[in-house]
């Protein structure tokens, strides 16, 4: 998921679907918490914010229930309308549905939204009153090693600190935003998931840190994402000698009064 941002629509991320399956095929597949929590169920209606290429809304759907995709890529939507699923290119910021789902679903896209009460705001709309929000996203600390090893890396070649922030909010600053937007929060932890990256550093940087490196020659770019691999050289590995990244996830359950 999924290209989103309020100044700039993109935030320099674009999304190739055949390298997305590659690159961060484990994106969907680390999703299943998250299903598990929102436990769909046959004749409900969906919405999968952030749907990416709709492997995780095609999920979804095995359930029996009728499941809209939306993402802010073309290319990604095209991907999920190719798997039969029914998907809309729009902006999480401005969701046009009203009182539409009985749930709203999203996994590993919510960070790329970075102003969270327009989200907000619409997931609520989109929702029937005692409708449910059920999401996974990075938490506070998301990727932080690898985050730092990018701006380390520009620094040492001559680059400013890259200004560019995903969202990654505490569970207790999430659960304050969904309490003033109108919804009781049942469930929300921060899990600490190191996560094994199977085309290495190199494939992490590829496909997601364009923001980081947005404001850089193409040259430039590749410079400072070969040096950051460097730097993380020593991550920890698992048992197949993947290098695990630092990620954090923001897991909830809510529901609208
Ligand atoms: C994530 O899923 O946590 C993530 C992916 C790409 C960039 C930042 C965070």
């Amino acid at each position: 998921m999924h290209a989103f941002s309020v100044s700039a629509p993109d935030a320099g991320q674009h999304w190739n679907p055949q390298d997305y399956a590659i690159d961060a095929g484990f994106v969907p597949v680390l999703g299943g918490a998250a299903v598990r929590l929102l436990a769909p169920r046959a004749g409900e209606r969906i919405l999968d914010l952030g749907c990416g290429d709709g492997v995780l809304s095609s999920e979804l759907a095995l359930s029996g229930a009728h499941v809209t995709g939306v993402d802010a890529s073309p290319e990604l939507v095209n991907a999920a309308r190719a798997r039969g699923i029914h998907a809309e290119l729009m902006d999480g910021h401005a969701l046009r549905f009203t009182a539409q789902f009985d749930a709203v679903f999203s996994n590993a896209a919510l960070h790329w939204m970075r102003a969270p009460d327009r989200v907000l705001e619409g997931v609520r709309r989109a929702l029937r009153p005692g409708g449910r929000f059920v999401g996974e996203f990075g938490g506070h600390g998301n990727v932080a090693r690898i985050i730092a090893a990018v701006q380390a890396a520009r620094a040492a070649h001559g680059h400013g600190s890259s200004p560019f922030a995903w969202y990654f909010p505490t569970a207790e600053a999430y659960a304050d935003r969904l309490h003033q937007h109108g919804f009781t929060v049942e469930l929300i932890e921060t899990v600490q998931r190191p996560t094994p990256l199977p085309t290495g550093v190199a494939g992490w940087l590829r496909v997601f840190a364009a923001p980081l490196l947005e404001d850089l020659s193409q040259p430039d770019r590749e410079q400072v994402r070969q040096a950051a691999a460097g730097l993380l050289s020593d991550l920890p590995r698992d048992a197949q000698e993947l290098p695990l990244a630092d990620y954090v996830r923001l897991r909830f359950q809510a529901s609208v009064r």
